[in-house]
């Protein structure tokens, strides 16, 4: 339409096996400095990014839904942009949608106009992953003054219950400790059962699982996770993929400086101990010498043929930049060893990088300069714990925060564990020991010591089902993890239908991939059970986590 326009020439060429680049030629090199405006007419297709939803895919199965998800490299196929983290841009955006339907992005300001469109602009430069919407027939409930929850009609109000007045602290606790929110609101958005994440923190408006409405807030670890990435990914943003710790070692740090801070030192570290549990398990499952258990990932090794054979960002999601990036970040603050300054420090980090992408050596080098006298000292080197070595060595962390501040609320549970896998059962011993008063993290930390000690000797594990009606019936999705886990590893017959009921409830990919490495290591029996449940949820399951789940069952064959 621009009379001053210019068709030019276009090309699709080959670049790995998820995605392919988009190739425009200019008329004449541009100057530096030049304004260029490239209008592209595009439709998407069928690229993973883009989730469109049939009715009985929602929790009221009534009307379709689309969503996007963008990290890391899924927002290609929603619109063409330079779809690496290390570029970021302000965008608007111009939605219209039935009647009916309500769109929702990820922007500081919206508008709804005329004929159903809604108006979006994100003020802030922000990399392509975090561009993210939402077209459903969603309602909104404020919950703080600058925070409301999204969800559809019929989940709206236990939305509301989950979190109403509790989100406010965690900002403001979160401000305290690393500086200015700039985002302006802090929304919800509860998504279909199906959604493969615990949350994604989409800018000013996070996504999360249904399976958080647990009824009690006990999930809440994981809006404080996403609140810390207001800071750490979305204000400083890894450059590259390869460097994904930076954005969750430092999230994982900064959620559990805000926990520590609300719900106090002993609770966080036991929080953190079922992390350093996940972390064993995926090590365990892994081998720890795998090439994803460095912090710092190859993902293209070089340039020409050997960009086909780079790893696929979204493959590098696991527990090792999670939960190894957050003791390396650990290890940092006790090199430091007062907290109060390493807070400091990090407040700096955020104020010196924000609205940036960098690599971990610019975060090790400021984290030096920061403190003159650890450099002087040498603290990158020290033989064991270089800072080499922890970007560059795969394995387990060379250095563990102290948890033992949890002990209270560890040690009972390591108990009763112990007590549930002797060969024959102390049952006065065991109902000496009352549960009913545990947090739901303390029963996570339990069952993963009885997981870890499966199987059990014959028959205990149907006791313990007995006599815990409060696990082995939950509808928490944390629990009901673990006891299908439990079920899995003890050949537990009667109860392989919680299996499959809950990989029929939901589809994140951290409960889902778990449950069929379980059922596929297993017998005859669970074997079946993982294919008869596999075609039975297919096609409700996000196409990364299909395809995660086909590479476990043999379906298809490793990229
Ligand atoms: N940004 C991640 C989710 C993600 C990672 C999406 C990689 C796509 C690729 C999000 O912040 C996250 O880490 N979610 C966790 C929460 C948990 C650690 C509290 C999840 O979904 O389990
Ligand atoms: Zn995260």
């Amino acid at each position: 339409g621009d009379p001053a326009g210019q068709a030019l020439p276009v090309e699709s060429r080959p670049f790995a096996s998820y995605g392919s680049a988009l190739h425009i030629t200019l008329p004449q090199p541009p100057r530096a400095g030049q304004l260029l405006t490239l209008l592209i007419d595009y439709e998407a297709g069928e690229g993973p990014g883009v989730c469109w939803l049939a009715p009985e895919q929602t929790a009221g199965k009534q009307k379709p839904y689309m969503y996007t998800q963008g990290q890391a490299v899924l927002n290609r196929s929603f619109f063409p942009c330079f779809d690496t983290p290390s570029v970021k841009f302000t965008y608007s955006a111009t939605v219209k949608v039935p009647e009916g339907f309500t769109a929702v992005m990820s922007a500081t300001s919206w508008e709804k106009q005329k004929d159903n469109t809604f108006v979006f602009k994100m003020s802030q430069p922000i990399p392509s992953y975090l561009i993210a919407l939402v077209v459903g027939d969603i309602v909104s409930a404020d919950v703080g003054p600058r925070s409301r929850v999204w969800a559809e009609p019929c989940l709206i109000e236990a939305a509301k219950k989950e979190y109403d007045g509790v989100i406010e602290e965690f900002l403001v606790v979160g401000e305290k400790l690393f500086g200015p929110y700039v985002w302006g609101r802090y929304d919800i958005l509860f998504m279909p059962p199906s959604f493969p994440f615990g949350g994604m923190e989409n800018p000013c408006l996070t996504f999360v699982t249904p399976c958080l409405l647990a009824g009690d807030r006990s999930l809440v670890d994981v809006i404080i996770h996403e609140i810390s990435h207001s800071w750490f990914g979305n204000l400083v943003t890894n450059a590259s993929w390869g460097e994904f710790w930076l954005n969750e070692g430092f999230t994982m740090y900064a959620q559990r400086r805000i926990s520590t801070e609300v719900y106090g030192l002993p609770y966080t570290c036991l929080e953190a101990a079922t992390g350093r549990a996940l972390l064993r398990q995926h090590m365990d499952a892994t081998g720890e010498d795998h090439p994803l258990n460095k912090l710092r990932v190859v993902i293209e090794p070089g340039l020409g043929f050997y960009l086909f054979l780079g790893i696929n960002p979204d493959d590098t999601y696991n527990e090792t930049p999670y939960e190894k990036g957050y003791c390396f970040v650990s290890y940092l603050a006790h090199l430091v060893g007062d907290q109060s300054k390493f807070d400091a420090f990090l407040q700096a980090y955020v104020n010196r990088f924000k609205f940036q992408s960098i690599t971990a050596d610019d975060t090790l080098a400021f984290f030096l300069e920061y403190f003159p006298e650890l450099k002087k000292k040498g603290v990158d080197s020290i033989p064991g714990f270089e800072f080499d070595r922890w970007l560059n060595t795969p394995g387990w962390p060379p250095y563990l925060p102290d948890l033992s501040p949890g002990q209270q609320l560890m040690k009972p549970a390591e108990e009763l564990a112990e007590l549930w896998a002797a060969d024959s059962l102390n049952m006065e011993a065991i109902e000496a020991v009352d549960i009913s008063g545990w947090r739901t993290y303390q029963l996570v930390y339990f069952l993963d010591q009885v997981l870890q000690k499966s199987p059990l000797p014959e028959g205990n594990v149907e006791r313990l089902s007995k006599m815990y009606p409060k696990i082995s019936k939950a509808q928490n999705a944390e629990l009901r993890l673990r006891w299908c886990q439990i079920v899995l590893k003890n050949n537990l017959e009667a109860e392989y239908s919680k299996v499959k009921d809950f990989l029929h409830s939901q589809g994140k990919q951290k409960y889902t991939l778990p449950l069929y490495r379980a059922m596929w290591g297993g017998s005859e029996a669970t074997r079946a059970l993982a294919m008869e449940t596999f075609s039975a949820t297919a096609p409700q399951l996000h196409v990364n986590v299909q395809n995660y789940v086909k590479k476990i069952l043999g379906l298809q064959v490793a990229e």
